[in-house]
């Protein structure tokens, strides 16, 4: 968060909100605006935002905050929530439609 504590029930909005600035020069590898991407690489980026000597963003930047990095961990423990679901995701209450029958062939067969 802005004021540096870290959000315990993050949500890729707020992911989203730590890594884009940085986005552009991480794109060679994967794209940090990407939830698909930020979630298949989460266990190696949690590495390098909290491991000196080979830390993200790399120097002169400023490493994340303490506050950022317990965010990001906490979304990653969370199974990297996109939205604030308190549930399973509802798709639809209603049946699904019955497969149409296949068309009339042209063909008349003797
Ligand atoms: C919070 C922001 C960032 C995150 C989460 C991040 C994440 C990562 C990750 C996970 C790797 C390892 C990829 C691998 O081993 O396959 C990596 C490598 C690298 N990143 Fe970033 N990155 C960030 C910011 C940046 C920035 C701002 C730059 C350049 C200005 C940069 C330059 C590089 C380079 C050159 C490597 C390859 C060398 C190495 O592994 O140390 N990254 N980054």
């Amino acid at each position: 968060m802005a004021d540096g504590t870290a959000v315990a029930n993050p949500v890729w909005q707020d992911i989203q909100g730590i890594f884009s600035p940085f986005a552009s020069q991480m794109m060679w590898r994967l794209d940090l605006n990407s939830y698909e991407d930020v979630k298949a690489n989460a266990q190696i980026i949690l590495l390098r935002i909290k491991s000196p000597g080979m830390i993200m963003p790399p120097p002169p930047f400023p490493p994340l905050t303490e506050g950022q990095i317990q965010t990001f961990a906490n979304w990653v423990k969370a199974k990297c929530p996109q939205t604030a679901s308190t549930g399973p995701v509802s798709v639809s209450a209603a049946a699904p439609a019955a497969a149409a029958p296949p068309p009339e062939s042209p063909f008349r067969f003797p």
